[in-house]
């Protein structure tokens, strides 16, 4: 083999597998009370994402930038489907608690996300019914998550081996958002008519309950899609033998 080759080997290895920075603590398999040091570990990672990592594939978690959301039309106050474009996301690294439990069985790890408050700003275009209101318009808009909003995501793993390394990738995730308070502002509606608008929003915003409930699913389902692929990259960077002690024992 020419030393070309073996340098190419050699980068293609390196680049294809890296360990976790220092700022990231790992946690022993073995000890008993191992996923209290997961909940601590991961706590801990998520909060130094308001940077990029791109050394392992992590993005700036806070803003997190989505470039277009589509959530599916319910089956009763929100007659019509919500496109969402330029998203950015705040608040995702700044929990109140984080609960991990790790289960090495069927290889599920469930965290329990509570935060004081997630804001999601986005440009909007929508035309339907709401609340059997007629509503369209396109424009600047949010969504607040008040109050405590719980998140609980559930990922099922499963193991892989490539270049006789072990590693895992995210084979399902769920996610069940739990709010306890949500705002919505949406400007522009109805081509600029901002009474009509301001009063729709406000209806909107004293059931929002029942308007969230409609779409939850949908949320959900596409906030899990976001989730599995920000830990997918980075669990095809780093071998299951640099995120944990005593995997295989
Ligand atoms: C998204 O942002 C860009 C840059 O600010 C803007 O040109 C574009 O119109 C926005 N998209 C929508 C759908 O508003
Ligand atoms: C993912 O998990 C959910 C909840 O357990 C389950 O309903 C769904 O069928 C699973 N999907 C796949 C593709 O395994």
């Amino acid at each position: 083999m020419n030393s070309f080759a073996l340098f190419s080997l050699l980068l293609i290895h390196f680049c294809n597998s890296v360990k976790l920075p220092p700022s990231f603590e790992k946690c022993d398999l073995r000890d008993n009370n191992y996923n209290q040091c997961l909940s601590k570990a991961i706590k801990n990672a998520i909060q130094q994402l308001t940077i990029p990592m791109e050394a392992m594939g992590l993005p700036d978690l806070d803003p997190l930038e989505i470039p277009s959301m589509v959530i599916g039309a319910g089956n009763g106050a929100v007659q019509f489907q919500q496109n969402y474009f330029n998203i950015t996301i705040t608040g995702l690294t700044k929990l109140a608690s984080l609960d991990a439990n790790l289960d090495l069985g069927p290889k599920r790890l469930i965290l329990d996300l509570r935060y004081p408050q997630v804001q999601m700003d986005f440009d909007y275009e929508i035309s339907g019914k709401i609340l059997l209101l007629p509503i369209y318009g396109k424009g600047p808009g949010s969504i607040t998550f008040l109050g405590n909003p719980r998140f609980i995501l559930t990922f099922e793993m499963a193991e892989f081996e490539k270049r006789k390394k072990k590693f895992m990738t995210v084979t399902n995730a769920t996610l069940s958002m739990e709010p306890q308070l949500i705002q919505f502002h949406l400007e522009n509606l109805f081509n600029g008519d901002k009474a009509l608008g301001d009063n729709v929003v406000q209806v909107m915003n004293d059931n929002w309950r029942e308007v969230f409930s409609d779409v939850r699913p949908s949320y959900e389902e596409a906030f899990s899609q976001i989730f599995a692929a920000i830990f997918n990259n980075l669990l095809r960077k780093v071998p299951i033998v640099d995120l944990f002690d005593g995997w295989d024992l």
